[in-house]
């Protein structure tokens, strides 16, 4: 039905490793546990999946501190269980990225081993060592950027914690090591990779000091006690200033186009998607990265039908200046986020609002990433001993806020709850049994489960409850699948001033839908016969959430439920 290529017209389900499936009954999930659950990724309608690192790992940042690029992590599986996985994953026809960290390695890796052990071996350079800290760089996660190491009498720079040096992407031999890692897993048959942190792989060369009158965990605090407009200005600005000077220097772009061409060597469309929403890292269109993600839409403490025109209105117009056009990569939740449930909710229609945001993305022009778990409407859980913290940074704020600043341990253990990682990164909900089906009963999981699973947020009651968020999630995306306009059809947005709710439509040569998106609890008598394109036609449903007949209706007279996802098609 279209030329476009398999990445644009994919829905993607991102996959933690780690929380997805525990296939040995060890409390930690695995490739044993991913590969039994394939049907149900099959059953729900996804068709590629990204999975966050899965390699060997100290585990400082959960994977992203790697120690072997070329293997498999002892407690998820061996590279036999991740082939296997792979080939199953074939055999259901779903594609598999995976997560390529470019930026830094564990300190446990070989690499940094031999770099730190003197001055003149041959990996001495492969990382960026200074004999004294020239300025006052932040680690984004633990305090100074700079950590001394004895053997060398030097300090090294680390963007994130100090488990995590950076790499010297200005030796040639780095570039030679990493490259060989990508084509591994190419060469295993992987579709692509999504790239973390890109914007962190070059610093500014002339190490300009950054200027904010504050360090990290002063900042932080800052931030969480700002009330006022200014200081939430202000905040913001030293945010922006603390980092600006090791974030997005030149240099990136070369990276990118090399390795572009790696993947470019290779048969079967493999793709890049950048953790990053510049879009000058697609390059011309064609000689750098497939995608990166539209984080602007999901940067904000509500989505409003405003915010969704004004994002999109910025993201496609730059995307279409773009030599070859750019396509848009739409998302509202990772694992380093708030899950849509709890962030995008407003405590008294949580529910609605979910299922209005999941259709928002999945209408929405571009390609959709889910994280997992959303589908079963899985929320944030706030964890609720320090003890049980695995969010390193989260036990760094904690100790150093309750150390240096003298923070009451029960209010810092509140903020620490609130900004880890960990409460939206809890083992998924198989079903009511004890420990949500995860891991058997008994069995002590990597993190604790969200005790909500028993209310129904889990995927066994809900695969038979035909209203259940998943049902919904299952019955759109067979619906978008279903409609060239919903996958490949252009955004146009119509009645821009309405503050209640979004339509669009989504245009293709062979059919036009019109979506609508009511963000409030009102019952709206809409009136679409003024609108372009929609002008002396009549509207055959397509899909509602609402209870309601799957009549056709006219463009002039369309009641809309209250927080209804109404879609249909424009017909003659
Ligand atoms: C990316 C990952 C995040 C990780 C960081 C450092 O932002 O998404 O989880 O902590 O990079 O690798």
């Amino acid at each position: 039905m279209t030329s476009l290529k398999w990445w644009q017209t994919a829905v993607f389900y991102q996959i933690y490793p780690r929380s997805f499936a525990d296939g040995n009954d060890d409390g930690i999930g695995d490739f044993k546990g991913i590969t039994k659950k394939l049907d149900y990724l099959v059953r729900l309608g996804v068709d590629a999946l990204w999975l966050s690192p899965h390699f060997p790992s100290p585990n400082w940042d959960c994977g992203y501190d790697i120690s072997d690029y070329c293997n498999v992590a002892p407690e998820y599986g061996t590279l036999d269980d991740f082939k296997h996985f792979l080939s199953e994953a074939r055999k259901r026809n779903l594609r598999v990225i995976l997560d390529l960290v470019l930026n830094h390695t564990s300190d446990e890796h070989p690499w940094f081993l031999e770099s730190k052990s003197s001055r003149d071996n041959p990996k001495a350079d492969w990382y960026v060592w200074v004999d004294t800290p020239p300025n006052n760089w932040q680690s984004c996660f633990d305090g100074e950027a700079w950590t001394y190491v004895p053997e060398r009498k030097q300090y090294y720079y680390h963007y994130f914690m100090k488990q995590q040096p950076d790499l010297n992407w200005h030796n040639p031999e780095v570039k030679q090591a990493m490259w060989d890692a990508v084509r591994f897993w190419l060469d295993l048959g992987v579709d692509g990779y999504r790239l973390d942190a890109i914007g962190t792989i070059f610093e500014d060369p002339n190490l300009t000091p950054h200027s904010v009158p504050m360090n990290l965990a002063e900042l932080r605090r800052f931030s969480e006690l700002a009330k006022t407009d200014e200081e939430k200005k202000l905040k913001d600005q030293y945010w922006a200033d603390m980092f600006k000077n090791q974030w997005g220097q030149p240099g990136i772009h070369e990276l990118m186009k090399e390795l572009r061409t790696i993947l470019d060597e290779y048969e079967g469309d493999r793709m890049l998607v950048g953790e990053d929403d510049n879009i000058d890292y697609i390059g011309n269109g064609k000689d750098e990265l497939h995608l990166v993600f539209n984080f602007p839409l999901m940067r904000t403490e509500q989505i409003t039908p405003e915010h969704i025109r004004k994002n999109q209105q910025e993201r496609l117009t730059q995307l279409d200046k773009l030599p070859v056009r750019g396509w848009p990569c739409n998302t509202l939740g990772n694992h380093d986020c708030s899950r849509i449930y709890t962030r995008f909710g407003d405590k008294l229609h949580d529910a609605e609002l979910a299922r209005l945001n999941a259709a928002l993305v999945l209408t929405l022009k571009g390609t959709p990433f889910l994280y997992n778990g959303e589908e079963i409407g899985m929320t944030d859980y706030m964890l609720t001993d320090i003890l049980q913290v695995k969010d390193t940074m989260g036990s760094w704020y904690y100790h150093t806020i309750v150390t240096e600043m003298g923070v009451h341990p029960e209010e810092a253990l509140f903020r620490t709850a609130e900004m880890t990682r960990d409460k939206n990164r809890t083992p998924m909900h198989w079903s009511n049994k004890p420990n949500a089906g995860f891991s058997p009963e008994g069995v002590v999981t990597w993190l604790p489960i969200n005790p909500n699973y028993r209310e129904g947020i889990n995927v066994f009651e809900q695969e038979q409850n035909p209203s259940s968020i998943l049902n919904y999630y299952k019955h759109l995306l067979k619906v978008r699948k279903a409609s060239p306009a919903l996958v490949e059809g252009e955004y146009v947005a119509l009645q821009e001033k309405e503050q209640d709710y979004a339509a669009f439509l989504r245009r293709a040569e062979k059919q036009t839908v019109l979506v609508i998106l009511n963000y409030t609890e009102k019952r709206l008598d809409l009136d679409f016969s003024d609108a372009k394109d929609v002008k002396g036609k009549n509207l055959h449903t397509v899909f509602t959430s609402a209870v309601r007949s799957p009549a056709d209706h006219t463009a002039q007279k369309l009641t809309v439920a209250p927080f209804e996802v109404f879609i249909a098609e424009v017909t003659p």
